[in-house]
């Protein structure tokens, strides 16, 4: 099939190679002239495994192209994918701004019927807009259906999870475009859920806003294990096993961040109070959130008393492994709060640097993971990038001047590091 998607961060991005690398000829449109030269001559302007081979093979093969303007893209396809950015605005509710525009844009170079399908995740109703603009805006009058198609993809892991989706939310007003849009996921063997438009777009905010519940419950609970001396690991595993639970996202951390979650909640709390909902539930998730930054912090600075002047080396700062996004990552959140208190900070991250030296001035960037801990008074482990798991911890623990180690992500194994002579402090353990 002939299909088109309008923003080439990382969900159209993504979304464009992988239709692409089922067999549909994939045209990517971005506003962004600049990114699209990028794209064009070969490269990627994100981190996302196997995204990098899997663009280059496509655009070989001629199934992709990249293009900065939208009327060609809406002559070419039939399908038009949505996949702009929806900014927070300051109170918490969702910019729709560049959805209305490219709603706009889309009408305007319509000369025959269209799909228009959502990608972003936006308010419950945004299709209903979606489809008066662009009958609003369309000279030539002509058919379309907007569809709402969420995507549910975690950086990180985007290329896997767009190949080998759990399922596929398909809204729609008719029947009339099923059909295109079952053609457009049948080769991913996909469950296929077909629904109406403001349950599709629900359906994203109340997944988003659960596994953020989900992780906050686990965090609460790290702090009754604190208190007890119980293991948040074990009692997450033993919840785990009921199938019912499950084991993943009951991970204890340092908090959840990302260009999703924080948002996300803020906008469903909005959008639910906007209906006259009050959902103080999510409010206590984002509370026991931000707590479990405060705590962490509260770790170090009982454990090392004055901060001030000191050095302290930082793994991490991506806020979660596999990306090299640092957008309301805790572990920036982190740094940016010791170096309040006078900190003077070493830091790593095995793909986030570039993007790190954009939002962290006066730190020390270290490109070898091992060399982090040299003259360092503490070490913090920030993200759980599986490769600290191999940090070189002997080698560590005489650079240090204390071995001290606060792990936000639990990556170690606490008897151990007690073996070797560390204080080491993790998460509800
Ligand atoms: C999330 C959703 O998972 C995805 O379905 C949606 O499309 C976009 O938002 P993403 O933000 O890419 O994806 O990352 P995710 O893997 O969900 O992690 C979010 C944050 O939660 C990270 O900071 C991560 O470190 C943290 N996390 C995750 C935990 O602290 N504990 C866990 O058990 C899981």
């Amino acid at each position: 099939m002939r299909l088109t998607i309008i923003g080439t961060g990382y969900v159209g991005l993504v979304t464009g190679a992988c239709f692409a690398e089922v067999g549909h000829r994939v045209i990517c449109v971005d506003n962004d002239a600049a990114k699209v030269k990028v794209l064009q001559e070969g490269g990627i302007p994100i981190y996302e495994p196997g995204l990098e081979e899997m663009v280059k093979q496509n655009v070989e093969a001629g199934r992709l192209s990249f293009t900065t303007s939208t009327a060609e893209g809406v002559e070419k396809s039939e399908v038009i994918f949505i996949a702009v950015p929806t900014p927070p605005l300051a109170d918490g509710a969702v910019d729709l701004s560049f959805i209305e525009k490219v709603a706009r844009d889309i009408a305007s170079a319509m000369t025959s019927y269209k799909i228009v399908v959502d990608k972003s995740t936006v308010p419950v109703k945004t299709g209903d807009n979606v489809a008066e603009t662009i009958k609003r805006y369309n000279k030539a009058h002509v058919d379309f259906d907007v569809v709402s198609n969420p995507e549910f993809l975690r950086e990180g892991f985007a290329v896997e999870d767009l190949m080998h989706p759990d399922r596929v939310v398909i809204g729609v007003r008719s029947q009339r475009p099923v059909a295109a849009m079952k053609e457009v996921y049948a080769p991913f063997n996909a469950p296929i859920i077909v629904t109406d438009i403001n349950s599709a777009e629900l359906i994203k905010h109340a997944s988003n806003s659960f596994l953020a519940l989900k992780i906050s419950y686990i965090n609460a609970i790290s702090v009754v294990c604190e208190a007890t001396g119980a293991n948040v690991q074990e009692v997450a595993n033993g919840m785990g096993m009921d199938e019912r639970i499950g084991r993943r996202f009951l991970d204890a951390s340092l908090g959840f961040g990302g260009s999703c979650f924080p948002k996300d909640l803020s906008a469903f709390i909005k959008i639910a109070e906007q209906v006259g909902c009050q959902f103080g539930l999510l409010k206590e998730v984002q509370q026991i959130n931000s707590r479990q930054m405060d705590r962490f912090l509260k770790k170090i600075s009982d454990t090392l008393w004055v901060l001030k002047d000191k050095t302290i080396g930082v793994l991490g700062l991506a806020f979660k492994q596999n990306t090299d996004d640092v957008r309301m990552s805790p572990a920036i959140e982190l740094c940016q709060r010791l170096q309040k208190e006078g900190v003077r900070l070493r830091v790593h991250d095995p793909k986030a640097i570039e993007k790190a030296r954009a939002v962290l001035q006066d730190v020390t960037f270290v490109e070898d993971m091992d060399a982090v801990a040299e003259g360092c008074d503490a070490l913090v482990v920030a993200t759980e990038w599986e490769q600290f798991k191999k940090l070189d911890l002997e080698r560590a623990r005489k650079a240090l001047t204390h071995p001290i180690l606060f792990d936000g992500r639990n990556l170690f194994d606490p008897a151990e590091m007690e073996r070797m002579g560390f204080i080491y402090k993790s998460i509800g353990r």
